[in-house]
C-alpha cells in the first residue's frame, strides 16, 4: 500500500483546506477502474477510513493490485499568522506551520518554503487560497497544484471570482491546474461550470463557487495522485 504525502498551503479562511482534509486525510483509496470492470470514469475512487474494511471491500491486495493508496496530509502551512485555516487544520488533527511572508523578499520566502516542503518528502503540494505569486525557486522545485475560482484561461489573478461574476458571460466556474512559472497558467486538471443568474448577488455566487470547489478539489487531488505518470 502506497502512502501519498501531501501538504496544503493557504493564507486565510481555509474552507478548501478543510474540505481536502475531511475528504482525504488518513483515508484509503482505490481507483474505480481497478475494481469495477468497464468503469468509465478514471476520477472515481472507492474510499474507506478503515484499512481492514478497505481490504475486505476491494479483495484486491492479495492479487497484487497496485492502485491502492492512503493519503496523509502531513502539513498545513500558512504565510499568515491569523489565517483561520490554522484553527481548522488543528481541529482536524493536522500539523500546522506558519511561515511569515511579510517583509521578506519573494525569493527568500520561496527558498525557505521549498526547504520546509522538501523535508516533508511530499508526493504533492496543494495550494488552497495561498495568496502568493511564486518564483521559479518554488515552481521548479515543487510539484504543486492550485484551485482558481474561474474557468481558466479566463479571469486569471487575484480577482478571478469577482471578474468572472461581473463578466457578461452567462456561466462561470472553477479550475484546478498544475502550478507553473506563469500565474494561473499551468496545465488544467479539472474544471467545473456554474450557471450565472443575472439577479444573483456576489455573496450568493461566491457560496456556490466554494461549494463546487469543495467537491472538485479533493477529486482532482486524487486523480493526480493516482495518475500513472505520477
Ligand atoms: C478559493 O476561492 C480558491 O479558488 C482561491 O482562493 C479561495 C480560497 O478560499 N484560490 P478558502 O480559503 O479555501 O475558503
Amino acid at each position: 500500500m502506497q502512502i501519498k504525502r501531501i501538504a496544503i498551503l493557504f493564507s486565510g479562511n481555509g474552507s478548501n483546506l478543510e474540505a481536502l482534509i475531511v475528504a482525504l486525510h488518513n483515508k484509503y483509496f482505490i481507483k474505480a477502474e481497478s475494481y469495477v470492470k468497464n468503469a468509465d470514469s478514471a476520477a472515481d475512487f472507492l474510499i474507506s477510513t478503515n484499512l481492514s474494511e478497505f481490504k475486505e471491500i476491494t479483495q484486491k491486495e492479495a492479487r497484487g493490485v497496485q492502485n491502492t493508496f492512503k493519503v496523509e496530509v502531513v502539513l498545513a502551512l500558512s504565510n499568515k499568522a491569523d489565517a483561520y485555516g490554522l484553527q481548522r487544520a488543528e481541529k482536524l488533527g493536522v500539523e500546522t506551520k506558519i511561515l511569515l511572508s511579510k517583509g521578506k523578499e519573494r525569493e527568500c520566502f520561496d527558498k525557505e518554503l521549498v526547504g520546509i516542503l522538501k523535508e516533508q518528502n511530499l508526493d504533492l503540494c496543494v495550494l488552497a487560497g495561498f495568496m502568493r505569486i511564486l518564483t521559479p525557486i518554488f515552481t521548479q522545485n515543487i510539484k504543486a497544484i492550485n484551485i482558481h475560482p474561474s474557468l481558466l484561461p479566463l479571469f486569471k489573478g487575484a480577482h478571478g471570482l469577482v471578474d468572472s461574476y461581473n463578466s457578461s458571460m452567462c456561466f462561470g466556474g472553477v479550475s484546478v491546474h498544475f502550478v507553473s512559472d506563469e500565474l494561473d497558467s499551468g496545465e488544467i486538471i479539472a474544471q467545473g461550470i456554474l450557471c450565472k443568474n443575472p439577479k444573483e448577488k456576489l455573496e450568493s455566487y461566491e457560496k456556490r463557487v466554494h461549494k463546487l470547489e469543495h467537491i472538485l478539489y479533493p477529486k482532482a487531488v486524487l486523480s493526480v495522485l493516482a495518475s500513472k505518470s505520477f
